[in-house]
Order: structure tokens, then sequence, then C-alpha cells
């Protein structure tokens, strides 16, 4: 297995193609329409330019994808990120997951952010546990937040402090 940065061109459909069962047929997003692949794309170029965007290749195919994201919009929040993570389920339980966090969690600090935060619908054991193995303690779980596939959905959400020694931030 194999990690690096995504490229919006030719990495964009193979995510997709993970991505959208979660969309169409689980509670694991909460978006309720697929994304295209041009629309994916250009998520995959924006990621890239303020946070990061990683896939995984198994066998020169894209087996997983992780990226992170603002947490919120105003300014004081520019230090904490939310991040994701897919595998494909044909390589579940090879360590794509964990592989893919790795790097991602790396790139991020050493580009500076300090806060990890993941928002995981419950139940979820194989989120919640991937990402207590990375660190992450849960904060809270919002009640009824979202509703799909015809029911109230509850989201636990998670942090990781990525340089918990440091000082106020120097960027
Ligand atoms: C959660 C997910 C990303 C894990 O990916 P993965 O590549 O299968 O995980 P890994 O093989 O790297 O496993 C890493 C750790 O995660 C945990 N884990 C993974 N799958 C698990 C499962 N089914 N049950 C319990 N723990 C699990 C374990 O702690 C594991 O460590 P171990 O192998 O030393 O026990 C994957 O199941 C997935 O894509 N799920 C659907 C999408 C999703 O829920 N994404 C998260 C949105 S917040």
């Amino acid at each position: 297995m194999q990690i690096r940065s995504a490229d919006p061109n030719r990495d964009a459909a193979a995510c997709v193609e993970i991505y959208t069962p979660f969309v169409t047929d689980s509670v694991v997003s909460f978006d309720e329409v697929p994304p295209s692949v041009e629309e994916f794309a250009a998520k995959i170029a924006k990621l890239s330019d303020t946070h990061e965007f990683l896939v995984a290749e198994t066998g020169n195919k894209v087996s997983g994808y992780a990226y992170a994201g603002p947490y919120r919009e105003r300014v004081a929040y520019r230090w904490a990120t939310e991040v994701s993570v897919y595998v494909h389920p044909d390589h579940r339980h090879e360590g794509v997951g964990a592989g893919l966090y790795r790097e991602l969690l790396k790139r991020l600090r050493d580009k500076g952010f300090r806060i990890a935060i993941a928002g995981i619908t419950q139940p979820n054991d194989a989120s919640m546990a991937l990402h207590m193995s990375l660190g992450f303690t849960q904060v809270g779980i919002f009640q009824r937040i979202g509703f799909k596939l015809g029911a109230w959905q509850d989201v636990a959400f998670l942090q990781l402090e990525l340089a918990p020694d440091a000082g106020p931030p120097t960027t």
C-alpha cells in the first residue's frame, strides 16, 4: 500500500466510487446526493491548497482516501481541522485507514494545525476504534443532530491535540 497526495484529475472518479454508497445507503455521510466527479475533483483541489487530501493505492488502484478541511470558518478556529477517512470495502482491515490517518496527521502537524476533529455518526465501531487507536478522545455526542434514512442521527465528536506541548501558535 502506498500513500500519496491526491491528484484531482487522476483520483476523483475512484474517490467518488468509494464515497457514493455511504451517501446513498448509510448515515456515515450526511450528504444525500452523491457528488459528480467534477465536484469531487474541485473538492480535492481546494482542500489540497488549504489543508491535505491523501489517497492510498493498493496494487495501483485507489483503496481509500482521507482528507482534512476547515472545522469552522470564524478566524480563531483556523488551527482546528476536521478530518475524514473512507476505505473501499474490499480493503478493510488491511491498515489502509490507519496508514492514511498517520500520514494525514503528520502532515497537518507539520503545517501547524493544532487540533484534529472528527464527527462520527453513531454507531460506527470501526471508525470509533480507528480514531481512539490514534489518540483521539471523545468530547461529546450531539443527539439527533441529523435526519437521514428515516431516523434522527446522533454524532459523536472526537478531538486530537496535534502538538499538546506547543505554546501559542506562531503562524
Ligand atoms: C473506519 C474505516 C476507515 C477503518 O479503515 P480500515 O482500513 O479498515 O482500518 P485499519 O485496517 O487501518 O484498522 C485500524 C484500526 O481501526 C480499528 N478498526 C478497524 N476496523 C474495525 C472494526 N470493524 N471493528 C473494530 N475496530 C476496527 C482497529 O482499532 C484497527 O486497529 P487493529 O487492526 O490494530 O485492531 C473503514 O472501516 C471505513 O471506511 N468505514 C466506512 C467509512 C467510515 O465510517 N469512515 C469514517 C467516517 S468518520
